[in-house]
This record gives structure tokens, C-alpha cells and sequence, in this order.
């Protein structure tokens, strides 16, 4: 058994309904957290909702609810998602849940021990649809970068000492360059906490982080004026989850604590000036970034406990090229592409299509086309004319492989991972660092050399000529089908439990170290009458892509 491995979601806000953002978000991390327990990890995949906060007060207001009736609602519909996208997650965080809210509470009052809390008055800028505080600097015209409307916000409040960690941060991010990931936006966070190319003295402010213009929020403790800021609440779900401020707490020990800094009590030690990654991963959007980037890991460092292993920040998706928005109508809603495309077709396309990181752009010709050519052209009918062919001519039994030639071990080889180099390999090593498109590439790429062996070999021929060697061709091709099968496991859930099954192995020998030839098919093993996955989508005329 592997170690243990924590992947987090961001915690999505319920002000509405859920749409393709959120679903490929998850998605990204449920696919890794297949890819991980398939490599024998203990994963703990966790999700939610972030349900306090301005904006979620104010969209209840609008539909006249009752803003506990009405996050119960909304969050239900995120809830569900995660059952329709078949999401592997092993918890569901909400922010209104008790657990939460006394792990919040717990965490301000450490930071408030610490010294790194203190009252006084904000006046500036503030975005309830981002939920973040702008610099006069910042503004576009006058509005956020993100092109929010901001409002003008005069408090009491109290803040964080943020700028006290302006070169922790930045001897922290030097000393670990990978935290963020892609690489190109580690220089983004390490310029923003510089404050632009050269250092500025103080360029990080404190960071305001209550509220008394409105109540819904977590009470910050023996203060009932105040509302914690909501992105000190939200980002503390990935430790409250956990059982923190329980710091024996099994799963808080598992996953959040390094190995070693788990001392004889059991309690986790804090270092103050010399930070422990953990083994936490947050997956974010981009826009999230400053948030998990720099003011997580501050409030982490100030608390004296362990930070997270690292930040994955993924791009955006647009609609036929335009920014999507409630506005221009063209929300994407992910039921609806699943009810339509299929579940394995819709997870397939949304991380197939856009490197992970770069902005993709979603358009229905892209959906058929990849639908078509790599799974209904490449993979399904692979599967289905060697296991029709198995069926009819090898009494539905896996065939021998006699004689083994040099273009079946060639083709093999590059199916198994113990084969260095091999389209396996490379698969499993970009996914392992979030590659999922590069990782798709090779195991279709892997699909194509089968397809083309079996082309040449010709195995519908051979039936008259050599038997004998129609019978290896099809236990080769068996054998590669096994291998892309395993593979494509974490993305497609539901094909390739159709496709293993059709191969006859059980739940105990589809994982990663399987894809070695000491566990390849066995000849003689009776098999399953095959049924075709990945049908061809054929458009209505009216929906015709041109
Ligand atoms: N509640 C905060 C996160 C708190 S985490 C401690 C939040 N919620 S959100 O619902 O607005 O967004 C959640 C995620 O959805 C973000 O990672 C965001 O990047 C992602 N997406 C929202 N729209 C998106 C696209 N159009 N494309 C891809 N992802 C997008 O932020």
C-alpha cells in the first residue's frame, strides 16, 4: 500500500445552479483520485459547498427564501452532480454544517492567540460577486480586474496581519518552486506578493477579514458583530473536513500532517519560521489562485501548521469562443451535456480536449468530433471487432498466443509499464502530474497501434490460412484492449467496467501494477458475450455541426 493522498475541490459557492466549471473542476480531481487508488494510494477526495457570504445572502434575497432553505437547495443540486458526473469523492463539505463552523472558529482564535489578528476600520473597495477586497490600484475603470462591479465598504473590522508574511511567503515559494503549478503562475503569486517586479516594502496589506454589514456568516468568536470574512471560512473547510481543530483526529494525522511531524503524542508540531508541506493538493481555477496561493498558506504559517503540498491552478473554459455568463445565456449546464453526450463521453472530451491549465473553449462539433474519432472509431471499435471476432471463432474463449512474432511484442510492450518508455509509462507519468490530455494522447495513440496491427495482421484472413495465428493476433489485441481498458479507467469509469468485465477480471485486477505481462490475459479463460461501448453520435439534422 502506497501512502496516503489528499486532493481537495474548491468549494463551490451556492448562489446557483452548477454549471461546466464546476463540473471539470471535480472532475479533474476525481480523475486523479482514480488514477491514485488505482496506484495503491489511500486517497481521501474531498468537495462541497461555500454557503456564507454577501453574495449567497443576496441570491436567496432574490428568490425570496430563506437563506438556509435556500443554500439547502442549491447545495443538494452540487450534491447531485456529483452523482450524475459518477464523482468518487469520500466526503462532502458544507460550510453551514456544525463541524465546520466550530473548525473555523477554532482556527481564528489560533490566529488570534498568535498575535495575527487585530481590530480597526476598512474603507475600500470590495466585490461581492468575487467576494475579494480590490486596491484602488487594481481597478479597471472602475471595476475589478475580473470586470466585477465593486462597491465602496466602510467597517470595523478586523484583519490578518498579512503583510508581517510578505518574505516567509516568498522565502517559502524560492524554497519550493513547485507549490504552484503550471509553473508559469508561481511567478504570477511570487510577483504579486513582490508587489511587481521589484520588491516593495509592504506591498502585501493586512487583509480584512470580518464583516458587520450583514450576518450571514460564521460568528467570529466572542464578537457576535462580526462575520468571518467568507474566504477565511471556505478556505478553512480543507482542514475542518478533517476533524480539525481535533489534531489527533485519524484523518487530520493521515492526510494533512507531514510524516514527520507527527511526534510521539500523536500532535502535530508546529515549526514557526521553518514551514512543513503537507500532503494536501488543492486543485483551483485560476481565478482562485491568490486566494489558495497566498493568503491559505499565510494564515497556515501564522496558525504554525503544516501548509498544503501544492497548488494546481486550471484554466477556463469558453462557449463557441465567448466568455461564458448568466448574462449572454450560454451556461453550460452539465446534466444536460451528460443526458445528451453520455457520462463517459463528457468526461472524456472535457480534459481530452484543453491542456490542464490552458483556457479551452467548449463547441459542440468539438464534443461529436472527439466522441467519433477517439472513442466510437478508435477505442469502441477496437473492443468490438476483436471481441466479436474472439466470440465467433475462439468458442468465446481468450485465444493462445503460440507463436508470439516480433510486431506483437512490439505492439504489446508498448501497453505495459514495466517497458520503459512505453505509451503506458508515458501515459501514467502525465497523469501523475496533471497532464490528463497528454495522458488521453497516449492511450488513444496506444488504440491506433492496435487498430493498425490489426489491420495488417489481418486476422479475418489468417481464419482461413493460419488459425494458429489468428488465435495469437486476437490474444494480442485481447491483451492490448486489457491494457487501454485499465488506463482509461480513472476517466471513464463506466466503458471500461464494461470492457474488463467483457475480458472476464475481477474489481482485484484492474489496477495499475496489472499492466505487466505476468498478469496478461489467460488462454482458455471463457468469456462474456461482448456488447459495444461507445456508440457513434449521429446529430438530429436540426442540431447538424457543420
Ligand atoms: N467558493 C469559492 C471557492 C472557495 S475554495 C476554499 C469559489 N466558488 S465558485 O463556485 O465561484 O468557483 C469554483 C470553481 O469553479 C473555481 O475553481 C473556478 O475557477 C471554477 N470555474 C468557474 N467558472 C469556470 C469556467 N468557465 N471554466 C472553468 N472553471 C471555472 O470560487
Amino acid at each position: 500500500m502506497q501512502g496516503p493522498f489528499y486532493i481537495t475541490t474548491p468549494i463551490y459557492y451556492v448562489n446557483d445552479v452548477p454549471h461546466i466549471g464546476h463540473a471539470y473542476t471535480t472532475l479533474a480531481c476525481d480523475v486523479m483520485a482514480r488514477f491514485k487508488r488505482l496506484q495503491g494510494y489511500r486517497v481521501w477526495f474531498l468537495t462541497g459547498t461555500d454557503e456564507h457570504g454577501q453574495k449567497v445572502e443576496k441570491a436567496a434575497r432574490a428568490k425570496s427564501m430563506g437563506t438556509q432553505a435556500f443554500t439547502d437547495e442549491v447545495s443538494a443540486n452540487f450534491r447531485e452532480l456529483t452523482q450524475v458526473m459518477q464523482f468518487s469523492n469520500d466526503d462532502f463539505i458544507r460550510t453551514t454544517e456544525i463541524r465546520h463552523k466550530k473548525g473555523a472558529q477554532a482556527l481564528w482564535q489560533r490566529l488570534q492567540e498568535k498575535g495575527y489578528i487585530y481590530k480597526a476600520t476598512y474603507a475600500g473597495w470590495y466585490s461581492v460577486r468575487d467576494e475579494a477586497y480590490y486596491q484602488e490600484s487594481e481597478l479597471n475603470e472602475g471595476k475589478a480586474p475580473t470586470g466585477a462591479e465593486v462597491e465602496w465598504v466602510e467597517e470595523e473590522s478586523y484583519f490578518f496581519k498579512l503583510s508581517a508574511f510578505q518574505d516567509r511567503l516568498l522565502a517559502f515559494y524560492e524554497a519550493n518552486p513547485d507549490f504552484v503549478s503550471p509553473r508559469y503562475r508561481m511567478h504570477e503569486v511570487i510577483n504579486f506578493v513582490k508587489g511587481g517586479k521589484e520588491k516593495i516594502e509592504g506591498s502585501l496589506k493586512d487583509l480584512s477579514i470580518s464583516r458587520t454589514t450583514f450576518n450571514w456568516g460564521i460568528p467570529v468568536p466572542d464578537d457576535n458583530k462580526h462575520v468571518m470574512y467568507v474566504w477565511l471560512d471556505a478556505l478553512a473547510n480543507y482542514l475542518t473536513a478533517l476533524g480539525y481543530p481535533d489534531e489527533h483526529a485519524e484523518k487530520y494525522r493521515l492526510f494533512w500532517a507531514p510524516d514527520d511531524a507527527v511526534g510521539k503524542d500523536n500532535i502535530v508540531k508546529g515549526r514557526e519560521g521553518n514551514e512543513q508541506r503537507g500532503k494536501a493538493i488543492h486543485v483551483v481555477g485560476k481565478d482562485i489562485l491568490r486566494f489558495h496561493a497566498i493568503y491559505w498558506p499565510a494564515f497556515l504559517m501564522a496558525a504554525e501548521l503544516p501548509l498544503p503540498k501544492r497548488i494546481v491552478a486550471h484554466g477556463w473554459w469558453t462557449n463557441e469562443g465567448e466568455k461564458i455568463s448568466k448574462s449572454l445565456g450560454n451556461v453550460i449546464d452539465p446534466f444536460q451535456l451528460v443526458k445528451e453526450f453520455g457520462l463517459d463521453q463528457v468526461r472524456y472530451f472535457l480534459l481530452r480536449e484543453v491542456p490542464f491549465g490552458s483556457d479551452g473553449n467548449y463547441t459542440r462539433s468539438g464534443m461529436v468530433n472527439r466522441i467519433n474519432a477517439d472513442l466510437a472509431n478508435t477505442v469502441g471499435n477496437l473492443a468490438q471487432r476483436v471481441l466479436s471476432m474472439i466470440n465467433k471463432n475462439c468458442e468465446g474463449r481468450v485465444p493462445a498466443r503460440s507463436r508470439e512474432e516480433k510486431e506483437d511484442s512490439i505492439l504489446l510492450g508498448l501497453g505495459y509499464t514495466n517497458t520503459e518508455g512505453s505509451l503506458a509509462s508515458k501515459a501514467c507519468n502525465a497523469l501523475g502530474n496533471f497532464e490528463f490530455h497528454m495522458a488521453l494522447a497516449h492511450i488513444i495513440e496506444l488504440a491506433n497501434k492496435a487498430n493498425e496491427y490489426i489491420d495488417k495482421q489481418a486476422p479475418w484472413v489468417l481464419k482461413k490460412k493460419d488459425p494458429q495465428r489468428m488465435e495469437s493476433v486476437l490474444a494480442t489485441l485481447a491483451e492490448v484492449i486489457r491494457c487501454i481498458s485499465i488506463l482509461l479507467q480513472p476517466f471513464m469509469p463506466g466503458a471500461t467496467h464494461t470492457l474488463l468485465s467483457q475480458l472476464g477480471l475481477k474489481e482485484e485486477e484492474r489496477g495499475l501494477m496489472h499492466l505487466a505481462p505476468h498478469h496478461a490475459l489467460v488462454a482458455g479463460k471463457p468469456l462474456p458475450v461482448p456488447e459495444g461501448v461507445f456508440p457513434r453520435f449521429v446529430e438530429e439534422k436540426n442540431n447538424a455541426v457543420s
